[in-house]
C-alpha cells in the first residue's frame, strides 16, 4: 500500500468524467488500498478516484464505520435535503455550506465485485453524494450557497 498524491483545485483531473470500471484485478484492488490510506493519511471521510489522477468510478468512504468501497456507484434515489458544511480534500482551507439529499440509495460493486445496495442518510447521504459529484467532475465549491470560516470539527471527503 501507498499515499498517493491528492490531486488539488487547478488539476485538470478533477473536471474530467469518469469510465466505468469493467475488470476488477489485483491492479485495481491496489488503487482502492491506496485510496484508503491516502484518504485516512489525509484525515478525509471519503476520497474519489480522480482525486489521487486515476479517471475510474471508485470511491473510498469512511465515517467513522470502517472503509466502505464503492466501484462504478449509481444513485438510484435521493430524497428530502439537508445543508451542511462541507470540505474537500481536493479544496484544501475551503469550507462551505451545501445542500444535498437527506437521504440517497447507491447501487455499487464492493471491492470484491459483488453488487451492493448502500442507504445513506445524514452523513453517509451528503459524502456519497460529494463523492459520486466527483466522479463527473463536479467538485463542492459548485455548489457551495455560503462559504464559511473552517471549523476544526469538520473532515474533508
Ligand atoms: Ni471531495
Amino acid at each position: 500500500m501507498a499515499i498517493r498524491q491528492v490531486r488539488t483545485k487547478g488539476d485538470d483531473v478533477l473536471r474530467k468524467k469518469c469510465k466505468p470500471v469493467n475488470k476488477i484485478d489485483k491492479k485495481l484492488q491496489e488503487l482502492i488500498d491506496d485510496m484508503i490510506e491516502t484518504m485516512y493519511n489525509a484525515n478525509g471521510i471519503g476520497l474519489a478516484a480522480p482525486q489521487v489522477g486515476i479517471l475510474k468510478r471508485v470511491v473510498v468512504i469512511d465515517i467513522g464505520e470502517g472503509p466502505m468501497v464503492l466501484i462504478n456507484p449509481e444513485i438510484i434515489s435521493e430524497s428530502g435535503e439537508q445543508v451542511e458544511v462541507e470540505g474537500c480534500l481536493s479544496i484544501p482551507g475551503i469550507w462551505g455550506e451545501v445542500k444535498r439529499p437527506a437521504k440517497i440509495v447507491v447501487e455499487a460493486l464492493d471491492r470484491e465485485g459483488k453488487p451492493r445496495k448502500i442507504e445513506g442518510t445524514d452523513m453517509l447521504a451528503r459524502v456519497l453524494s460529494h463523492e459520486t459529484d466527483h466522479l463527473d467532475g463536479i467538485l463542492f465549491e459548485d455548489k457551495v450557497i455560503r462559504f464559511i470560516e473552517p471549523d476544526n470539527d469538520n473532515s474533508p471527503e
